[in-house]
């Protein structure tokens, strides 16, 4: 069902009425209706499990056992499915024992007051999550190289897991390099790097400058992502990320020829249609590049935000600033706009046969309206005084405290990389 076609052709049916009157009657009430209601028929279709089974690994489809695996989940169960307990044994490190965590996500050094957010583990409901062992992911990772690559919630997700590791090394044998682009933690003795390389939309953009990059009118090039790829081959573990940098409204701009063309050849087209065209690229670079016998490809779904309390039934005009409690009710999701893109990736990866795990991070990460970094970061533009006065307005609702929630999409992680 596609509401824009629909209602231009439904507009020249009903100025052009030709007999069977009754059958155009008939045509214009549909069209009338999936506009009226189309957003409503995508949410039921939505609440519907369309979502196809396999999605969180595909490669199931294949009976051959995946590289790296030692095991497997315990039979049917979805480790995406389930909820969050309280662990006093949590967080799995203190916030000053990794160096390597960015002031803009050092909640309790910007002054925090609260903790509790630390202390939630993921429980799926039909097993548990096997506990990460740092030993056991240097030593795969043993002459490896993996590289997260996307936007700054996967930089995110990597110091996270740089800080699930780093523990078990001595200082004289590892390090972390900053590159333009790239972040490279080096383990010496494993001869092994994690790599975080910044490509918010995957690929080539407008908006490719690690520095530089808060750029309003976002272009991205057209099936471009060699410029950005070239840099990921010989990668044995990658995972990518790309959605937010997507939000930018219902078009998006896409670029037929080069940045550096005289004149720029621009098209709008539908968000979603731009998303999966990246989706598609995406895909056909891994087919290119990584041996499926070799590697592994993950892709962790979008991370939620929580800038509306209303979408929760809070205050009017409240976002995440104080939230300290997480939301109880197990069918909340938030806006409707992402389920549009959830389906897409869901419906693009299934269809193809590039084996690719996806982390679906998105549900269990909803409930967490507690873990954001709020206004407990770093701050490199000096607020202004009515800022000051009204916290709400610049609370960061979207990047996540660390330690803290994103832990738990390395377990996860660990989970779909040891036990597929
Ligand atoms: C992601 O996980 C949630 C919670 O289990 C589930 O409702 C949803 O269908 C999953 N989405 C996809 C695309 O697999
Ligand atoms: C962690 O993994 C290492 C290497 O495989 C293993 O020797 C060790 O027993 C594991 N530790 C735990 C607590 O399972
Ligand atoms: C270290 O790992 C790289 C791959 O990341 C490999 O090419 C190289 O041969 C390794 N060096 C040693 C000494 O094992
Ligand atoms: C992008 O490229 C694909 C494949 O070359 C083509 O089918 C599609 O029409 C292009 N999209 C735009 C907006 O130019």
């Amino acid at each position: 069902m596609k509401p824009p076609s629909s209602s231009s052709r439904s507009s020249s049916v009903v100025r052009k009425p030709r007999p069977p009157l009754h059958l155009f009657t008939f045509l214009a009430l549909i069209f009338f209706v999936t506009i009226l209601y189309g957003q409503d028929i995508s949410c039921i279709f939505g609440q519907l499990d369309l979502y196809p089974k396999q999605t969180d690994s595909i490669t199931k489809k294949g009976r051959e056992k995946l590289p790296y695996s030692i095991g497997e989940a315990e039979r049917g169960c979805d480790i995406f499915s389930g909820r969050w307990v309280w662990d006093e044994a949590r967080p799995l490190y203190e916030e000053d024992d990794c160096p390597y965590i960015p002031a803009q996500l050092t909640c309790q050094k910007n002054g925090r007051p609260d903790k509790e957010y630390q202390h939630w583990r993921w429980q799926p409901h039909g097993c548990s999550l096997p506990s990460f062992n740092a030993t056991l992911m240097l030593e795969t990772l043993r002459g490896k190289r993996m590289m997260f690559i996307g936007d700054s919630l996967n930089r995110g997700q990597f110091i996270s897991l740089v800080c699930l590791l780093h523990k078990v090394i001595p200082d004289h044998a590892k390090s972390m390099v900053l590159a333009d682009s790239k972040r490279i933690f080096t383990a010496k003795e494993y001869n092994a790097t994690i790599e975080y390389y910044w490509a918010p939309f995957l690929l080539e953009s407008n908006s490719d400058n690690a520095i530089v990059h808060r750029v309003t009118d976002r272009i991205v090039r057209n099936g471009s992502i060699d410029k950005h790829g070239q840099r990921w081959k010989g990668a044995d573990i990658i995972v990518f990320n790309t959605y937010l940098w997507w939000m930018s409204g219902d078009n998006f701009k896409i670029l037929r020829g080069s940045f550096d063309d005289k004149k720029k050849d621009i098209f709008m087209v539908p968000t979603e249609e731009a998303y999966r065209m990246a989706m598609r690229t995406m895909l056909g670079w891994i087919k290119q590049n990584m041996d499926p016998k070799k590697t592994r490809v993950f892709f962790s779904s979008m991370s939620p935000s929580h800038e509306k309390s209303k979408e929760w039934g809070g205050d009017p005009n409240g976002n995440c600033y104080k939230e300290t409690m997480l939301i109880e009710d197990p069918k909340y999701w938030g806006s409707n706009t992402r389920r549009n893109i959830m389906q897409a990736i869901g419906e693009m990866f299934s269809e193809s046969n590039i084996p690719i795990t996806f982390l679906n991070i998105t549900q269990l990460s909803s409930y967490r309206k507690d873990a954001h970094t709020t206004i407990y970061k770093k701050q490199w533009v000096p607020l202004t005084p009515e800022q000051i006065a009204n916290p709400i307005s610049y609370a960061d609702c979207v990047h996540w405290c660390l330690p803290g929630m994103q832990d738990t999409w390395n377990e996860l992680l660990f989970s779909k990389l040891f036990y597929p």
